[in-house]
C-alpha cells in the first residue's frame, strides 16, 4: 500500500480535501467559525442543521462560503421521528407524567415550576433545510442518523452535491450505497452523541458495534464502492492510524472539536472534556433519542427512574426550560455534555488546524510513513 492510499487518498480525492479528517456537524458547536477553520485546514468542515431555520441556514452558508474556498459539509439528521415530529397529543398520559415527574424533581433547583403537561407541537424543518442545501449547491451533504433515499441522493447529485451518509450498521451501510451515497461513515458505539439510526431502537441495540468490530465488517461490505469513515473514539493521530489499519479511508472525529478554540461549545463544557474525571453513559432523558454524554446527576437520575422518554426530539422540548436554565448557569449536571468514550484521554483545548494536523502527522509517524 502506498502512503497515499494509507492516509486517505481516495477519501480526499472524492471530497477534494487534503487531510482525510471529517469534523462532524454538531449543534451549537459547530458554527461557521469551526467549519471554516477545519476547511481552511484541509479537513472537511461541517455545519450542523438541525433546528436551525431555514433562511438563518442560508445565511450561514453563504458566510461559510464568504470565509473559504475550501469545500464544507452541512448535515442534518433523517431520523423518521425527527422529520416528522410525533403528535404530543398522541403520547399516552402515564409516559408524559413519568418523564415530568423526573425533571420536576430537578426544576427547584433553578426556581422552574413543576408541570405534568405535554411540550408543544414543534415545526418540522428538516426538508426545508434540504431544499435550502440543495438551492445553494452546498460541496457535501452529510445525513446522520438516517439513510437518506436515492431520490434525494440523486437531488444533491445532480447540482454537484457529494452525499456522505453515517450510519451505525453494516445493513444501513449497504442500503446507503444502493441508494447512490458517495461515502459511508460508519459510527461505531464509541461515539459521542446521538446514535445514527433512522428510527429509535431499544437502549441494548441502540449502544451500536465498537469500530474494532464495526469498521472491518463495513470495509468488507461496502468497501470496494465508496470510502468509509471511521468514527467513533478517535481523538489524535493513534485512532486515525488504527482505523486506517482497520480499512478505513478517513475519521470523522466530533468530542475532540468541541473542545477546540473555534468551537461554539460553553467554556465548561470544553473544561468537563478536558479535566478531571470523565465517564460517559448512553442516555435518552435530554432529547427522546439515545446519546452518549458526560454522567452526570441528571443522567444517573433518569436512568434509575425507569421513565420512558417521549418520542421524537419532544423530550427536548418537555425539558428545554430545565436544561436551558442549566446552561445559562453553566450547570454541568443537568445539560447534555455529549462526549465520546475517549473523552478521558482528551487534554488542552487546541485551535482546529492544530488537531487536523496533529492528527496527520502523528498517524504517519506510526504508520511509519
Ligand atoms: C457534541 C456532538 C454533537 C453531535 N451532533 C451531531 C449531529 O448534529 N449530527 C450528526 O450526524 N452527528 C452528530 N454527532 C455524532 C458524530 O457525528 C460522531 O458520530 C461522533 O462525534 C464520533 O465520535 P467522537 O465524538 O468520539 O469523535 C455529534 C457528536 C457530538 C460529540
Amino acid at each position: 500500500m502506498s502512503t497515499d492510499e494509507l492516509l486517505g487518498r481516495r477519501l480526499c480525492e472524492v471530497l477534494s480535501i487534503e487531510a482525510p479528517i471529517v469534523q462532524s456537524g454538531m449543534a451549537g458547536v459547530a458554527g461557521i467559525d469551526l467549519v471554516t477553520a477545519v476547511s481552511n485546514s484541509g479537513g472537511l468542515g461541517v455545519m450542523a442543521a438541525l433546528r436551525v431555520q431555514p433562511e438563518v441556514l442560508r445565511d450561514s452558508i453563504r458566510l461559510i462560503r464568504q470565509a473559504t474556498s475550501k469545500p464544507f459539509g452541512v448535515n442534518i439528521w433523517l431520523h423518521s421521528d425527527v422529520r416528522t415530529s410525533p403528535n404530543p397529543a398522541e403520547i399516552p398520559e402515564d409516559v408524559v407524567r413519568g418523564s415530568q415527574t423526573v425533571l420536576n424533581h430537578f426544576r427547584p433547583r433553578f426556581d422552574l415550576p413543576s408541570t405534568l403537561e405535554r411540550p408543544p407541537s414543534p415545526t418540522d424543518m428538516i426538508d426545508a433545510a434540504l431544499e435550502v442545501m440543495i438551492e445553494e449547491r452546498i460541496p457535501v451533504f452529510s445525513a446522520g442518523l438516517g439513510v437518506p433515499e436515492a431520490d434525494l441522493v440523486e437531488r444533491f447529485h445532480r447540482v454537484g452535491t457529494k452525499v456522505l451518509s453515517m450510519v451505525a450498521t453494516v445493513e444501513d451501510g449497504e442500503a446507503a450505497v444502493a441508494n447512490g451515497v458517495d461515502v459511508v461513515v460508519a459510527q461505531g458505539g464509541e461515539s459521542g452523541g446521538h446514535r445514527s439510526y433512522g428510527h429509535k431502537l431499544g437502549r441494548q441495540n441502540a449502544m451500536g458495534t465498537s469500530c474494532l468490530v464495526l469498521i472491518p465488517a463495513m470495509v468488507d461490505a461496502v468497501g470496494a464502492e465508496v470510502p468509509v469513515v471511521a468514527s467513533g473514539g478517535v481523538i489524535d493521530g493513534r485512532g486515525l492510524a488504527a482505523m486506517v489499519a482497520l480499512g478505513a479511508d478517513g475519521v470523522l472525529m466530533g468530542t475532540r472539536f468541541v473542545a477546540t478554540r473555534e468551537s461554539a461549545a460553553a467554556q465548561v463544557w470544553k473544561n468537563r472534556l478536558t479535566t478531571g474525571s470523565r465517564t460517559t453513559t448512553l442516555t435518552d432523558g435530554f432529547t427522546g433519542q439515545w446519546a452518549r454524554v458526560l454522567t452526570s446527576e441528571f443522567t444517573n437520575h433518569w436512568a434509575d427512574s425507569g421513565a420512558e422518554a417521549l418520542p421524537g426530539l419532544l423530550q427536548s422540548a418537555a425539558g428545554s426550560d430545565l436544561f436551558g436554565a442549566a446552561k445559562r448557569a453553566d450547570d454541568d449536571q443537568m445539560q447534555p455534555l455529549y462526549a465520546g468514550a475517549a473523552v478521558a484521554q482528551l487534554s488542552g483545548i487546541l485551535s482546529a488546524a492544530e488537531v487536523v494536523s496533529s492528527t496527520v502527522e502523528s498517524a504517519r509517524n506510526i504508520l511509519g510513513r
